[in-house]
C-alpha cells in the first residue's frame, strides 16, 4: 500500500479488498471481546480544522484499542494558525507521530502535508474528498448486501465531497453509480472525467431524483451545504427541495433498498425523519464501520 491515503485512487482493487476483509475481522474480534495491542508504543496526530464527531472519535478510539495513543491537534491552537508552514510543520510532526490524520479545506494542503511528511497521511475530509468515509460505507454495503455489484448505488443531493469519493471507488472497483444533483450542483468534472476514462464501473450523472433512485439498491444522500458553505444554507434549500430522500422517493427504489447517510443528519432537508430511523436506514451501521474501518487502515499504514 502507498504511504498515504490522500484520495481513493492511492489504493489498488487490492487494497480495497484487504482492508474491506480486515475491518470486518476487526469488527468481529472487538464483538468478541479479542483486542491486539498491535499499536502499542505508536501516536497518532490528528489535525482538524473543521468540527468532525464520528471521524475523529473513531479514528481517536481506534488508536486507543490498538494501544496506541492519539493526539488532537485543533489547528486554532497550533502554530498552524499563525501561518507556520505547512513544509515545516509537517517535517516537525513526523519527528513525533507515527501518522497524521489530517480534515482540512484545502486538498492542496493536504497534499503539501504529506509531500514534507516522512510519516503516513490519512485525508479525514477535504472540500474535494473523504476517502475514509466511502471505505466504510463500501464495508456497510459489503456486509448488508453482499457486494457492492449488480445492483445500483444511487446518490442524491450535492455532488460534494463525499459524492467525488464514490465516484472514484466506482471508477477503482467498477461498480454503477448514479448521481442525481441540481444543476449547478454537479460533481467536479475533472473528477468525473477521470472516473469515466477508467474504464470500469457505470458512473452516470442526472437532474432526475425519481430517475436515479429508480430500482436502486442503495440511496445515498449528504447534506445539502458542506462544512464551509454555511452561508449558502438558505438558498441551497430551496434549490436541493426536490431532493430529499423521503418515503416517497425511496418507494421508487428497489424493495431492499438500503438508504445511506454519513451524518450529521438534517431531518426534514436531505432525508425524511421516517426514513433516518426507518427500516431500511443503515446508518448506524455505517457509523460504527467507520471505527473498524480506521483500526485496519491504522493498522496497515503504521506497521
Ligand atoms: N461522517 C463524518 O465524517 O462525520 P463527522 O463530520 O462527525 O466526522
Ligand atoms: N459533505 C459533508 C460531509 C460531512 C461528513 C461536509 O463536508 O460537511
Amino acid at each position: 500500500m502507498k504511504k498515504d491515503i490522500l484520495t481513493l485512487w492511492d489504493l489498488t482493487p487490492e487494497d480495497f479488498k484487504y482492508l474491506f476483509e480486515r475491518a470486518i475481522q476487526l469488527k468481529s474480534e472487538k464483538k468478541n471481546g479479542v483486542f491486539s495491542n498491535i499499536l502499542s508504543g505508536r501516536t497518532l496526530g490528528l489535525v482538524f480544522d473543521k468540527p468532525s464527531t464520528r471521524t475523529r472519535i473513531s479514528f481517536e478510539a481506534a488508536m486507543a484499542q490498538m494501544g496506541g495513543t492519539p493526539i488532537f491537534i485543533n489547528t486554532r491552537d497550533s502554530q498552524i494558525s499563525r501561518n507556520e508552514p505547512v513544509r515545516d510543520t509537517a517535517r516537525v510532526l513526523s519527528r513525533y507521530l507515527d501518522a497524521l490524520v489530517i480534515r482540512t479545506f484545502s486538498q492542496d494542503l493536504l497534499i503539501e502535508f504529506a509531500e514534507f511528511s516522512s510519516i503516513p497521511v490519512i485525508n479525514a475530509l477535504t472540500d474535494l474528498y473523504h476517502p475514509c468515509q466511502v471505505l466504510s460505507d463500501l464495508m456497510t454495503v459489503i456486509e448488508l448486501k453482499g457486494g457492492y455489484r449488480g445492483f445500483k448505488i444511487a446518490w442524491i443531493g450535492d455532488g460534494n465531497n463525499v459524492a467525488h469519493s464514490w465516484i472514484n471507488a466506482a471508477a477503482i472497483l467498477g461498480f454503477h453509480l448514479e448521481l442525481a444533483c441540481p444543476k449547478g450542483y454537479t460533481p467536479n468534472e475533472k473528477i468525473l472525467k477521470r472516473a469515466m476514462a477508467s474504464g470500469k464501473g457505470t458512473i452516470r450523472t442526472s437532474e432526475d431524483p425519481i430517475a436515479v433512485a429508480k430500482d436502486a439498491g442503495v440511496i445515498y444522500t449528504d447534506v445539502w451545504a458542506s462544512m464551509g458553505q454555511e452561508r449558502e444554507h438558505a438558498f441551497r434549500k430551496k434549490t436541493f427541495k426536490p431532493y430529499c430522500v423521503d418515503e416517497e422517493l425511496i418507494s421508487h427504489a428497489s424493495t431492499d433498498v438500503t438508504v445511506m447517510h454519513c451524518l450529521p443528519a438534517h431531518r426534514g432537508e436531505e432525508i425524511g425523519e421516517a426514513v433516518l430511523e426507518g427500516p431500511h436506514s443503515a446508518v448506524w451501521d455505517q457509523s460504527e464501520n467507520k471505527l473498524h474501518m480506521h483500526k485496519a487502515i491504522l493498522e496497515t499504514l503504521i506497521r
